[in-house]
């Protein structure tokens, strides 16, 4: 059963691209395909860490969101470039097992691209597909997305899609209560697996007390304790650590964490992602759910919604009557409700009429509008 792993902090700076990158290769050192994706849009860098050249990216995330490429197109095999980039590598990392597959969809560094996602919106719906279709098409293992920090549409929606959390703090007090909300939306969001890993601790630190610590605070198990690593930061994100020094702490610790995420039982996952057609009502410009609006739950009918997005695949009234006890013509004036609100699209499947969220498009960012125009002179560079 393949798994979506979202990496995520409240705060920026974690190192949530390095422990991607690293658990996408070391899980794949293991003959495992990874998929992995970058969907801080206004600041992606995971492409750098892989040795990925902009020169060499033709199509992103940012494409795909826009509609104008297809998710084929933006799926890099970067399994070679963990394998052989690190000409440094020391002989130890050079015998390496062999890779199962990394497959990596960048974002975009253009100025004029971040701009067109990020400052005109986008159909969020083709983000949540996402994931599905590239564990599908890639026939992937483990699919990583590299969150952007803090509480955001892509944020929730990779939170509210995956199996398994890894939230990445520093022992640094403006993480603290920054996690502490974060673990409270992930439980909110029924997240089968939270785990917490805290990053950058002084070597001199007891381990054990931190590990300690945390799972008191958090009540969340600590995957790993990854220490601060000044040959990490000398490495500049030029190379996978791992792969450079696979005998370090960091590495050792990493190990631990892509073992702890690959024992996660089966049995406690989200129910696999079955994909609706294809809206027959493009028009998304009215109504629909921001991811927001899962967690006010102000309303039974929000968290009805809130629990179909959970099944990652569209319902029929008979499960709707299952899961909530009510009669069927009860349940029916609700989802009839949610669906004139437009919290809900109406489809036939197989037959069948079955019911999925509709997730409203992302608005676009209110920037000063003369910077947006700036950024998008030189559109065609
Ligand atoms: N254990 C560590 N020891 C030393 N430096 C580290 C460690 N982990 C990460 N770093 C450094 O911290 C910086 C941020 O790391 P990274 O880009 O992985 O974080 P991030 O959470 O993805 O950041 P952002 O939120 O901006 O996307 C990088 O310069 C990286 O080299
Ligand atoms: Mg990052």
């Amino acid at each position: 059963m393949s798994k979506i792993v979202c990496v995520h902090s409240f705060r920026h700076g974690t190192g949530k691209s390095n422990v991607v990158a690293n658990l996408a290769a070391i899980i794949a050192s293991c003959g495992q395909r990874a998929g992995i994706i970058d969907t801080d849009i206004p600041s992606p860098g995971l492409h750098v860490l892989f040795g990925l050249e902009s020169e060499k990216i033709n199509a992103t995330l940012n494409d795909y969101l826009w509609g104008s490429a297809a998710l084929a197109d933006i799926a890099y095999d970067v399994s070679d470039t963990a394998n052989t980039s690190g000409s440094r590598r020391s002989p130890a990392a050079a015998t390496s097992q062999p890779l199962g597959g990394i497959y990596l969809i960048p974002g975009n560094l253009k100025a004029s691209e971040i701009p067109r996602v990020w400052g005109g919106g986008y159909n969020v719906e083709l983000l949540s597909d996402s994931f599905e279709l590239l564990l599908r098409d890639l026939r992937l293992d483990y699919l990583f997305i590299d969150s952007r920090a803090g509480l955001d549409e892509e944020a929730l929606i990779s939170i509210a899609l995956c199996d398994v959390l890894v939230l990445v703090l520093r022992p640094d007090r403006q993480d603290f209560h920054g996690t502490a909300l974060m673990v409270e939306l992930a439980r909110k969001l029924q997240v089968p697996h939270i785990h917490l890993v805290v990053n950058q601790v002084l070597p001199t630190y007891d381990f054990d007390a931190v590990r300690q610590q945390m799972e008191t605070t958090y009540k969340v198990p600590v995957a790993g304790i990854l220490p601060f690593s000044e040959t990490l930061v000398e490495l500049a994100s030029s190379d996978l650590f791992c792969l450079q020094y696979p005998n370090h702490l960091f590495t050792q610790q990493l190990r631990a964490i892509a073992e702890k995420i690959t024992c996660c039982k089966a049995s406690q996952m989200r129910p696999e992602i079955v994909l609706a057609p294809p809206s027959e009502n493009p028009d998304r410009e009215e109504g629909g759910l921001r991811m927001f609006d899962f967690l006010m739950q102000h309303s039974s009918e929000r968290q009805l919604a809130k629990w179909i997005l959970q099944q990652r695949k569209p319902v029929t009234l008979a499960e709707v009557a299952a899961h909530t006890g009510m009669d069927k013509g009860a349940v029916r004036t609700v989802l009839d409700t949610l669906v004139e609100q437009g919290c809900l699209l109406e489809l036939e499947m197989a037959g069948e009429r079955r019911y999925r969220p509709r997730l409203a498009p992302k608005k676009g960012r209110q920037l000063c509008k003369y910077i947006w125009e700036k950024l998008e002179e030189n559109g065609a560079d």
